[in-house]
């Protein structure tokens, strides 16, 4: 019996078929893709050569929907018709209550919001669950979720912050990344030393922060000596604006999130 069918083999579905196989939670046997695109299904089970690989969605245990937000109603009414009573779902803006109502009452629906980092297996999800989900599907959730990333509880209404911050956040990453290495350029360095040293920097960060549990604010202090090249920086970017323009852009794109979630039915 298939376990898990993951609805839409896409980039998000392919990257969390990845994740769930190399982690060892499944067996490729007990795993489907359902994609409805024939030459992506076929470079999928060129990907995955012992995972059932078809074009309708397959009777299981549980499924992930991880189809563009137009096509949910659609694949979700499949699922219903083949008896999936247990759904995470990754579309973007898709409300728990609507996929509730195309899987019926009974079914157990959740919503995770993750992000492209995903495609490395560094996501970062919100998760939110429906009136009919358990802490045993919580938990489930979770380790297929975390397949591709971490995972972090939320109430529905605030999967729109979530999607502000971690969704968009990649976004704002990447301009920071772009600045970095222009300003690099401009004090002489060769791009590719300047492309380096940028990644490596908001690699080092991060990593240092996360494995370390250092928080944002002593590690900035310890890089930060009394009257030097740091705090000659940080002046600046504080002339600039620029935490408050990171706080906007959040806001900002939160409540664009709540607006498209508005439109969608
Ligand atoms: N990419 C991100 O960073 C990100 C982050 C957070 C959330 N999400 C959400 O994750 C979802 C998937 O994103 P993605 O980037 O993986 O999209 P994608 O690459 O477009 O993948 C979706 C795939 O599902 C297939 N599909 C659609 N309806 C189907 C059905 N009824 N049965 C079987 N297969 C079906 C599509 O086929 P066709 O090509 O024929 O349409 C497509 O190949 C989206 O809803 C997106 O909003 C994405």
């Amino acid at each position: 019996m298939t376990r898990l069918c993951v609805v839409g083999g896409g980039r998000m579905g392919r990257a969390l078929v990845s994740g769930l196989l190399r982690s060892g939670w499944i067996e490729p046997s007990e795993i489907a893709i359902a994609e409805r695109y024939e030459a992506a299904r076929a470079d999928l089970q060129h990907r995955f050569p012992d995972v059932e690989v078809s074009g309708d969605v397959v009777p299981a245990g549980s499924a992930v929907l991880a189809v563009k937000p137009p096509d949910a109603p659609e694949a979700t009414e499949m699922m219903r018709k083949q008896g999936i009573n247990r759904v995470v779902s990754i579309v973007a803006g898709v409300k728990i209550s609507v996929l509730q109502f195309h899987l019926g009452e009974s079914a157990v629906v959740l919503r995770a919001m993750p992000n492209l980092p995903a495609v490395v297996g560094a996501a970062a999800s919100g998760l939110a669950g429906g009136p009919t989900a358990t802490e045993e599907d919580y938990s489930w959730a979770e380790a297929v979720l975390s397949a591709f990333g971490v995972v972090a509880r939320v109430p529905e209404p605030l999967l729109d912050a979530v999607t502000g911050l971690s969704g968009s956040g990649p976004a704002y990453v990447l301009v920071l990344t772009e600045a970095l290495i222009e300003a690099g350029v401009l004090q002489g360095l060769d791009r590719e030393v300047s492309r380096l040293l940028a990644i490596q920097t908001l690699l080092g960060t991060a990593r240092m922060m996360s494995e370390l549990g250092d928080t944002a604010e002593d590690l900035r202090a310890r890089v930060t000596s009394p009257g030097g090249t740091t705090a000659a920086a940080l002046r600046e970017l504080e002339r600039a604006g620029f935490r408050s323009a990171v706080v906007e852009a959040v806001a900002a794109a939160t409540a664009r999130s709540r607006e498209l979630g508005q439109q969608t039915h």
